[in-house]
């Protein structure tokens, strides 16, 4: 068997196969809301024999958005759409998950196809971006507000809210966004939090945030689903997070419960040189893997179907996360398995359109 194609159970939850589509912000709704866009995009994933669809960052308070068209889950109005959605991911074999998100620094921008700018925050569809320190992204961007201790509460019960929304929704697998220099991230990083409590300055404190995130959602989180964490594994940058790190946080959250992590980089230093290649973040994979033994994800210009499979049968990773190639074609896990000559089970309407 392509192991790209082995089943993997997580908890009480069972993948049918390796490949997840990985999150995708589509900056497509209006106050939070999922709408027919999200249906299509997420279900034609499922259609196309995924293991694991993930949401886009969702994001757990409205100042937590990168843009005013994120998808959030910070109403409980939230609700209805997002369970159609994971009602037809189901219905396909498919499992759903969904990405929690804060943007901390990085909020208050726009679509990246109106250029992506930072909006200033008196102006319409703005608001003042929240971090752990007074550090902007960039030097063009607004200083952000210090999250004081009230505000990290705030942060906290908004993860715990979402969690509970994303189970009346039907989502069987959450991943909290640690990743890509958003707000938990900017605690992690060194490079970010400049603070002086006991959130910033030693590794234990910058990670607080984290655990203390993790432990507000698994108050509410039914403990036989499974709770991944993506994060950056390094900054690319001299100073900053490293993958050493990476492993130190991933022993500490496998023994708080997580159950798997979503090995990305980058994304809090704008000028970081990343060498971009086929596969470039695996040996993040790898490493967090074989040094901590928690089940790994990777991410990063995964696009064939011998490459994924290559990964899964290596034991680099447990999991491969495809973003932009699942743009390209939904039907990429159909394929896959005609390519690596694996018999799955096609949904029945196409099944006529079998090779
Ligand atoms: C359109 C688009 C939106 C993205 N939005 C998110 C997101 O919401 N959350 C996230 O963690 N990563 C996001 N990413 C990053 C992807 O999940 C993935 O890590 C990255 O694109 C590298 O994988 P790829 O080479 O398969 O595209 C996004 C990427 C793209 C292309």
């Amino acid at each position: 068997m392509a192991q790209l194609f082995s089943p993997l159970k997580i908890k009480n939850i069972e993948l049918k196969n390796r490949i997840v589509v990985s999150p995708m912000c589509e900056y497509s709704s209006e106050d939070g809301f999922a709408n027919d866009w999200h249906l299509v995009h997420l279900g034609s994933k499922a259609v196309g024999g995924a293991g694991l669809i993930i949401t886009e960052a969702a994001a757990v308070s409205a100042e937590g958005r990168i843009t005013f068209a994120d998808l959030g889950i910070y109403r409980d109005e939230h609700i209805e759409k997002l369970k159609q959605i994971t009602g037809f991911i189901h219905a396909q074999g498919a499992v759903a998950g969904i990405q929690l998100a804060h943007a901390g620094r990085k909020a208050s921008h726009v679509q990246p196809w109106l250029g992506g700018k930072q909006i200033p925050s008196n102006q319409t569809n703005s608001w003042k971006a929240v971090a752990p320190s007074t550090i902007p992204f960039i030097d063009s961007e607004e200083t952000p507000l210090e999250l004081d201790k009230a505000g990290i509460e705030k942060i906290k019960a908004d993860f715990k809210a979402a969690t509970r929304r994303a189970i009346a929704a039907g989502f069987k697998v959450i991943e909290l966004h640690g990743a890509h220099g958003y707000l938990l991230h900017q605690f992690l990083s060194p490079i970010s939090n400049k603070r002086t409590d006991e959130y910033g300055g030693s590794f234990e404190n910058r990670i607080r945030l984290m655990l203390e995130v993790v432990a507000a959602v698994k108050e509410v989180w039914p403990g036989e689903n499974p709770l991944f964490v993506r994060i950056s594994a390094t900054e690319w940058t001299e100073g900053g997070w490293t993958a050493d790190d990476s492993v130190a946080l991933a022993n500490i959250l496998k023994g708080k419960g997580v159950d798997l992590i979503d090995c990305s980089s980058g994304g809090n230093v704008a000028n970081a040189k990343i060498p971009l290649k086929p596969g470039y973040q695996v040996e993040f994979a790898e490493k967090i893997k074989k040094e901590s033994g928690i089940l790994t994800g990777a991410v990063g210009l995964i696009t064939t179907p011998s490459q994924a499979n290559e990964i899964i049968q290596e034991g680099e990773a447990d999991l491969v996360f495809l973003a932009r190639e699942m743009l390209r074609d939904p039907h990429f896990a159909l394929r896959a398995a005609h390519t690596l000559d694996q018999e799955i089970k096609w949904p029945v309407q196409y099944e006529r359109a079998k090779w």
